[in-house]
């Protein structure tokens, strides 16, 4: 159904793999196209609660924007399509959790993709960075915005303006990714991280996922509302009411997202 991309379903859970290896997984912009359709049919889908990112060929996740596209590119040709596809911020404002599972190169729009999901897991040998400087650009999948925000300013002007790429250890370390783990165990560690977010209610998910993508947006007294009218939501859905209830009968609670 696409040519780029894969999209697998294994109960709770959705992969999206990003299925060019022999570019390192670049993205071009039909890529861009197909995810964006395979997050309308996963969204639409009740039974898919947690949706992964992957890259194929096991030596890259992303290496960054398809380079060859950026040949002869006219500036008005570029903004016309980043007004329409949105793409980053789709990723990050998908309605249910999205975990990148970075296993080799993660590089430039990879990158930038990886920083709009809501938790990065990567393998030990991957390598992770902001490359754009080396070919004259800036990252423009709002890593400039993103990746601060996550590591801090002095580390992400490090990277942007050296370009450099750090491994996962590293990037564990300044909290540019949540967690490493051995190579051959990245898909199976990544997939008891999203099984255990499945299990949860589905609209509390959401709501947490924007009550904190609140604090990005705004200050703290404005995110502590927001937090506040979130939080008061839930009490009108079933799932909160069953959660309590759960607890209160010392059983496992039974969400439906409703
Ligand atoms: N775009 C297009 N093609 C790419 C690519 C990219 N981003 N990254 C790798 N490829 C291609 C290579 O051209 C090569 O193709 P050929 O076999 O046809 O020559 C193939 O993938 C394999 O790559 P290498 O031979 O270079 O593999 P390597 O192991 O020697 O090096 C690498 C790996 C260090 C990741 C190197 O490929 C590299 O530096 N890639 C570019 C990374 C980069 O600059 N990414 C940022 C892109 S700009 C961007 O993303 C903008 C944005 O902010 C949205």
């Amino acid at each position: 159904m696409y040519d780029n991309i894969l999209v697998d379903r294994e109960g709770p859970l959705a992969f999206i793999t990003f299925n060019r290896p022999k570019v390192l997984n670049a993205m071009n912009h039909q890529t861009k196209e197909e995810v964006l359709a395979a997050l309308e049919e996963l969204e639409a889908e009740d039974s898919v609660r947690v949706v992964i990112f992957r890259g194929a060929g096991g030596k890259a996740f992303v290496a960054g924007a398809d380079i060859k596209e950026f040949s002869g590119l006219r500036p008005i040709r570029q903004w016309e399509e980043r007004r329409r596809l949105h793409f980053y911020e789709r990723v990050a404002a998908f309605p249910k959790p999205v975990i990148a599972m970075i296993g080799g190169y993660c590089l430039g729009g990879g990158c930038e993709l990886a920083l709009a999901c809501d938790i990065r897991t990567a393998s030990a040998s991957s390598r992770i960075g902001q490359p754009e400087i080396n070919i004259g650009l800036l990252p423009g999948g709002g890593g400039s915005q993103r990746l601060p925000r996550l590591v801090g300013q002095g580390k992400a002007m490090q990277l942007i303006l050296t370009g450099d790429m750090i491994s996962a250890d590293e990037a564990k370390s300044i909290g540019l990714v949540e967690e490493v783990y051995p190579d051959e165990e990245l898909e199976e560690r990544t997939k008891e991280l999203a099984l255990k977010i499945s299990e949860k209610s589905p609209v509390a998910l959401r709501l947490a996922k924007e009550a904190v993508r609140g604090a990005a947006k705004m200050g703290l007294e404005a995110g502590l509302e927001y937090e506040s009218a979130l939080f008061s939501l839930l009490f009108s859905t079933d799932d909160t009411a069953e959660g309590v209830k759960a607890f209160l009968e010392k059983r496992k609670p039974s969400f439906k997202g409703e």
